[in-house]
């Protein structure tokens, strides 16, 4: 079996050494400028999504509306609370997280949405977490091995994402069925 723990005396020195850097030692194999950047544009999506969702609960009417407000609200919350581990995330990688309203929509891969029917938000909202799962999935690939926690964070969320999407689906697919859209 090969070595691969660097010797102790080395890894007792290098740990003193930039302890300003916090969590992060030589072992860190990402570009932590870029991860940093790539981790606040998906702050940015979070944030455009707990919008997007919060708009579609207090605006959402109609017959069929109670129960997809309720997966709206839901939603919105996970949504939340994505963005904050992230934002949690970019300050261990010494970082800042930017919560700057101007310029959001842009840094954001997916897009708000101010629909007024129904089906239409649901349909957005699929689109955007289809945005969402697309772009988690790209990031993961390319961290691979050398941000492990990042990559773990995002894998969480990803699922969650897929969750949000299926869920919109079979919502999507049941108002098409009970209004023959
Ligand atoms: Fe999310
Ligand atoms: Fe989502």
């Amino acid at each position: 079996m090969a070595d691969f723990l660097t010797d102790v005396e080395t890894l007792r020195r290098r740990a003193r050494e930039n302890i300003e850097q916090g969590p992060i030692t030589s072992a860190y194999g990402a570009d932590r400028e870029r991860v940093i950047s790539v981790l606040n544009e998906a702050l940015a999506t979070e944030l455009v999504c707990v919008l997007r969702y919060k708009r579609h609960y207090y605006t959402a009417t109609g017959l069929n509306a109670a129960p997809v407000a309720a997966e709206f609200l839901q939603h919105a919350t996970e949504e939340q609370g994505h963005a904050d581990q992230i934002a949690m995330r970019i300050t261990q990688l010494q970082g800042e997280p930017n919560f700057d309203p101007e310029g959001l929509a842009t840094r954001s891969h997916a897009e708000y949405d101010d629909s007024v029917d129904l089906l239409d938000m649901v349909r957005e909202d699929l689109i955007a977490e289809r945005v969402a799962i697309e772009s988690y999935s790209e990031i993961i690939a390319w961290l691979g091995t050398n941000d492990s926690t990042t990559r773990r964070m995002l894998e969480d969320i990803l699922s969650v994402e897929e969750e949000h999407a299926d869920d919109l689906l079979s919502i999507l697919q049941d108002i098409g069925n009970s209004t023959g859209r």
